[in-house]
């Protein structure tokens, strides 16, 4: 055990360190008369912080969860592999080589259908369109895709804060790469032998949600998968029939730390931020997304989610 009395030249040091009023000698004195358990605690707490800063700008961010959730759909008369991936967010902090991975891990999964939430990209810059549209079409090959766009991906929302004004790059990046943009408008479609369709919205923060014009060809007999970025747009879709919506928009919060209360989604109902959830008689899926803005993640790793859609028995 430490005992500063046997040390007297600390003693002395301290007197006079004070009488200077040195602030900082003081300190460094302090530092070497603690207890060894205190100074042991004393040098944990930066080094946990480096570590965990560490850990949330290289690990998480780049370490991709497969999940797998099951949803019975009314009306559906087969199983479906649906996987459900958004918010790659391209960007300097989201390398291609991140959104490649998370494509190799959906072309695993084996899917019969794959569908996108939007954010494919965070600002102008950070990545090439060419690539971007490459990368892009190996899904197509694999199964029909379908992809609605995010608040980032240009239109008025975007065009404020120094985005594209339109969503004419993204959209012809993905209709290039073999995707089908579904913009307030429905999609039929027969897959591994079940009739569907999908339905898809403009981006709601965008204001450029046209919830009829969207629903004007569908037909309510049939289960239908509604595509919408952001989850709060169920109040402006739930007067119309569809049986699941998949959304991203959220990032399951990215930085979680439930002790403090931490979760910084930018959704006003704080139930829809993460995970398959019941609404009002109908599903929501709400991706954790693949990429992130700022580049960090803590305890809220990036997915790849294969939702197997199955028949009610
Ligand atoms: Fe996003």
């Amino acid at each position: 055990m430490f005992r500063i009395g046997e040390f007297p030249f600390l003693v002395k040091a301290r007197h006079r360190f004070k009488g200077n009023g040195s602030r900082s000698a003081c300190y460094t004195v302090n530092y070497f008369m603690m207890e060894s358990s205190s100074r042991r605690k004393f040098l944990a707490a930066p080094l946990l912080g480096f570590t965990t800063s560490a850990y949330a700008r290289y690990v998480e961010p780049t370490w991709i969860e497969r999940t797998d959730r099951e949803c019975v759909l009314s009306n559906l008369t087969r199983p479906v592999a649906l996987v459900h991936l958004s918010d790659f967010h391209a960007s300097e902090v989201v390398p291609m080589s991140h959104i490649e991975r998370a494509i190799d891990m959906a072309i695993d999964a084996s899917p019969d259908l794959i569908c996108m939430t939007g954010d494919f990209i965070t600002h102008r810059s950070g990545f090439d369109p060419a690539w971007y549209t490459k990368t892009l079409s190996r899904l197509a090959r694999k199964a029909p895709t379908f992809a609605v766009l995010g608040n980032h991906d240009g239109g008025s929302w975007a065009g404020k804060g120094g985005g594209h004004q339109t969503t004419t790059q993204v959209r012809r990046m993905l209709e290039n790469s073999g995707a089908q943009v579904l913009i307030n408008r429905t999609a039929k479609l027969t897959c591994n032998g079940a009739t569907l369709q999908m339905v898809g919205v403009g981006d709601l923060w965008a204001g450029e949600i046209e919830p009829a014009q969207a629903f004007e060809h569908a037909d309510p007999a049939l289960p239908t998968v509604l595509l919408s970025h952001n989850p709060d747009s169920k109040a402006l879709l739930g007067d119309y029939a569809w049986d699941l919506m998949l959304c991203g928009h959220t990032h399951g919060g990215q930085v979680v730390v439930p002790v403090v209360g931490l979760n910084p989604a930018p959704v006003r109902d704080r139930e829809y931020i993460a995970g398959l959830k019941p609404w009002n008689g109908r599903r929501i899926h709400i991706s954790r997304g693949i990429g992130s803005i700022r580049g960090i993640r803590f305890n809220c790793r990036p997915e790849v989610t294969k939702l197997h859609l199955l028949p009610k028995v």
